[in-house]
């Protein structure tokens, strides 16, 4: 079990058994489909090194996630690459020798944009997890564009002790109901691990203390995902 930042202590959570992105591939033809169906390839701008699948509105994207469904779905985040995604993969990139030889984790993974960063920096497996179904897909129809290796966990692993060196997320503090629970987890990690890196987009719910600022980006975006067409994104260090 692991001791939890305020001392008590966190029940161990299972770890799925991770899949390579060819194998999701291969065993989601379907969602495959529909990811490709439904975004067009893009280079993000902060990180133009990549060619990522991403759509341009939310809501009618959400709207054919559920009606191909048949029932509700969560919203379909794995579809853009978030600001705080965007700066961390920045960070990251100008920064290999953080990662390089390394295990890492992409905690939240969304289209796996963190992820691939990590692999192009060298870093040696890198394991992307998210509660998302889709964004599990989407994320390996990144990694074949780019042609990278990434392992895939669904599911959710809060909680959980990862087997990994470095632990990397993008925009996770996005919702009240989530981020104090997730919060109190990444503290307990960076007692027990190298680094934990959290890229942020200004959201409501980062936490305001226990961070170690270690960038910040201007990054263009949209009017339709974040009312605005520049956001300031920060990297901050999880520290105890
Ligand atoms: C705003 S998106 C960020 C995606 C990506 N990190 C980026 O920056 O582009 C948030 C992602 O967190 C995922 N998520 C939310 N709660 C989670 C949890 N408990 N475990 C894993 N993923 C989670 C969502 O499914 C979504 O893909």
């Amino acid at each position: 079990m692991l001791p939890a930042a305020n001392g008590a202590t966190i029940p161990p959570v299972d770890w799925p058994q991770p899949r390579p992105a060819f194998r999701v591939l291969v065993e989601s033809p379907v969602d495959h489909a529909f990811v490709l169906d439904h975004t067009v390839e893009q280079r993000p701008p902060l990180v133009p090194e990549f060619l990522l699948r991403a759509a341009s509105e939310l809501t009618p994207l959400w709207e054919a996630t559920e009606a191909a469904a048949a029932r509700p779905q969560p919203p379909p985040f794995w579809a853009f690459p978030w600001v705080g995604g965007q700066a961390l993969a920045r960070f990251v990139l100008d920064h290999p020798s953080l990662v390089a030889k390394k295990r890492v984790l992409d905690f939240a993974s969304g289209g796996g944009l963190v992820a691939l960063a990590a692999r192009r920096a060298g870093a040696a497996v890198v394991t992307a997890v998210d509660i998302d179904r889709m964004a599990i897909v989407a994320a390996a129809v990144n990694a074949q564009a780019n042609e990278l290796e990434l392992d895939l966990v669904l599911g959710d692993v809060v909680g959980s002790n990862p087997n990994a060196d470095v632990i990397l997320t993008g925009d996770i503090c996005y919702e009240g109901a989530s981020a104090p629970r997730i919060a109190v987890w990444l503290r307990v990690l960076a007692r027990d691990h190298e680094l934990v890196l959290l890229g942020d987009g200004g959201r409501a719910f980062l936490p305001d203390r226990k961070l170690a600022l270690q960038a910040r980006y201007e990054v263009p975006t949209t009017r339709e995902i974040e009312s605005s067409e520049r956001r300031e994104a920060a990297v901050w260090r999880v520290v105890t």
